[in-house]
């Protein structure tokens, strides 16, 4: 069986989970559910990233120990996940004993191959992006502050360290882009990763010393890892790291799509395969940048008050309805901007009146002037065909889009199917055959029928729930519902009995307005 291993990453418990860490744990949710129907093994992770000054600092603020911080904050990522039908396999944290595990094998491993050694760090340090800057990186901010490119505010750190030699992997690294073209997605964020590459790499501080929350540097007493070091290796722990003749470990690893975000590319990008590559174990296969979501024009953030809350969107719009906004609004990899009026927009045009639309004047049709039953097809015409030929073609398109994470371009391909079967219907006017030529009359259903199956499969990913609804409504069973049982175009059998229909996606009425 193929296999496909899917990350998000894994979430800071500082902070409250809001649209951001929503918007990428929905993406990878929809990536594995049509992985999943497509015939795929797969493995799919997400969890929390615990250690750090980042955490430390906040648990302090918050007067309580980090670890009960972490206990509190990772158990409000897990529920929005759950909240957000999101199917994850597992979720990881890295207070966990596997990972502690995997971090302290990983480093004996580095420090094994000669890859790390023991010397002093002395510069700059974000703790909000938990990074190292170089001097000229930074800008003057106010009151003689140094501000990193990402906006955070630097200090300066002095302190023992251990150091990974990056600097002997740029060229490697080059290479390895080289050979492996798709390795960063989308291409647009390759160059930028290459010039930081090209323009010369430092050697990375990977332990500190002036805190201690953290994985213990082993046979070293003052030292804990850098955060980065231990957050990437959780890629490797959900699946058995160290033991790399587990199962799941030789089934899995490498991963293929590791999803982040943009700010994150470059740990991800440049690190991530330099550790693994120096330990000797195999790079993942992608790693896909996505882009970031601002509201009404404005950066979220907490103290401004704007932060957007994936419950409040649930609540207000529906859990399938904010699943679809989000993957539908921008093309993955680009930033966009939330605002309400967009999301009613959608909402009314593509779900009520789309696809709502179809399945109603179907399923009402066939429940009405079919016996409530799978209509009888006769002979299909050019038409026909036409219609159940391109729902056919559809999947090898959305495999095509789904390989390069283009969830707009894929739910184009099932609008463009949805709008060729509303032409379908008006031109073929079943409601008028009804008279003069009943026989007509069910064929032409059934060919709708049928359309709204293959549609109902293409969306099980991005709409679980209401997809599942639509094909409730059409008496497919629940283990026919994967993609190998779209190769036949004529599934569905005549005279199965079909539930009374029921309407899909209502129109969003704004009360306030
Ligand atoms: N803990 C690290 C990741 C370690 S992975 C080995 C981290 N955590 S985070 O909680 O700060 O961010 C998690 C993800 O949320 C990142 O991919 C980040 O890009 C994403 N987002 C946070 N705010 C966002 C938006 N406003 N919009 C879209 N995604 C954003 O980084």
């Amino acid at each position: 069986m193929k296999k496909f291993y899917v990350t998000t990453p894994i979430y800071y418990v500082n902070d409250v989970p809001h649209l951001g860490h929503a918007y990428c744990s929905v993406a990878c949710d929809v990536l594995a559910r049509f992985k999943r129907l497509d015939g795929y093994d797969v493995m799919f992770l997400s969890g929390t990233d615990e250690h750090g000054q980042k955490i430390a600092k906040a648990a302090a603020k918050a007067g309580i120990e980090p670890q009960a911080l972490t206990d509190k904050v990772s158990q409000n990522f897990r529920d929005v996940l759950k909240a957000l039908n999101v199917s994850n396999d597992d979720f990881i944290r890295t207070t966990e004993e596997r990972h502690i595990k995997a971090c302290r094998v990983l480093w004996d491993e580095l420090l094994k191959r000669n890859e790390l050694y023991l010397g002093k760090y002395a510069g700059w340090y974000a703790v909000r992006d938990e990074a190292y800057y170089g001097e000229d990186e930074l800008k003057d901010g106010p009151n003689g502050k140094k501000i990193a490119p990402s906006g955070a505010e630097c200090e300066w750190v002095e302190e023992p360290s251990y150091f990974f030699r990056l600097s002997a992997w740029g060229d490697k690294l080059l290479k390895f882009y080289e050979e492996n073209p798709d390795f960063i997605l989308p291409h647009s964020r390759r160059n930028e990763v290459i010039s930081f590459v090209k323009s010369g790499m430092h050697d990375l501080s990977v332990s500190r010393t002036a805190i201690s929350w953290g994985v213990p540097v082993p046979n070293e007493d003052k030292h804990v890892m850098y955060v980065w070091l231990d957050a990437l290796t959780n890629y490797l722990t959900a699946v058995g790291y160290p033991d790399t003749q587990a199962e799941s470990y030789k089934k899995y690893w490498p991963a293929d799509m590791h999803v982040v975000g943009k700010d994150i590319l470059r740990f991800h990008a440049i690190y991530w395969p330099a550790f693994l590559l120096a330990a000797g174990l195999e790079p993942p296969k992608h790693i896909f940048a996505h882009g970031w979501w601002t509201c009404e024009g404005e950066k979220m953030s907490k103290s401004l008050g704007n932060v957007i809350d994936p419950y409040g969107l649930i609540e207000k719009y529906g859990l399938d309805q904010t699943r679809y906004f989000v993957l539908r609004e921008v093309p993955f990899g680009n930033d966009s901007d939330f605002s309400h009026a967009a999301m009613v927009r959608r909402i009314n045009s593509d779900l009520a009146n789309g696809i709502g639309n179809l399945a109603q004047r179907t399923l009402s049709q066939i429940a009405k002037n079919c016996g409530g039953a799978v209509p009888k097809h006769g002979e299909f015409t050019d038409a026909d065909k036409g219609l159940l030929e391109l729902a056919q073609g559809t999947l090898v398109l959305l495999q095509q889009e789904f390989e390069v994470l283009a969830f707009h371009k894929a739910l184009d391909l099932i609008w463009a199917l949805i709008a060729h079967a509303d032409r379908y219907i008006d031109e073929q006017a079943p409601w008028a055959l009804k008279k003069t030529d009943a026989a007509r009359m069910e064929t032409v259903l059934y060919v709708l029928a049928e359309t709204l199956r293959h549609i109902g499969c293409f969306l099980l990913p991005f709409v679980p729930e209401k997809a599942g609804m639509l094909l409730d409504q059409l008496a497919v069973a629940a283990d026919r519902r994967d993609f190998a049982h779209l190769t036949d175009a004529c599934a569905l059998e005549t005279g199965t009995p079909l539930p009374a229909p029921q309407g899909l996606f209502p129109r969003y009425v704004d009360e306030e307005a």
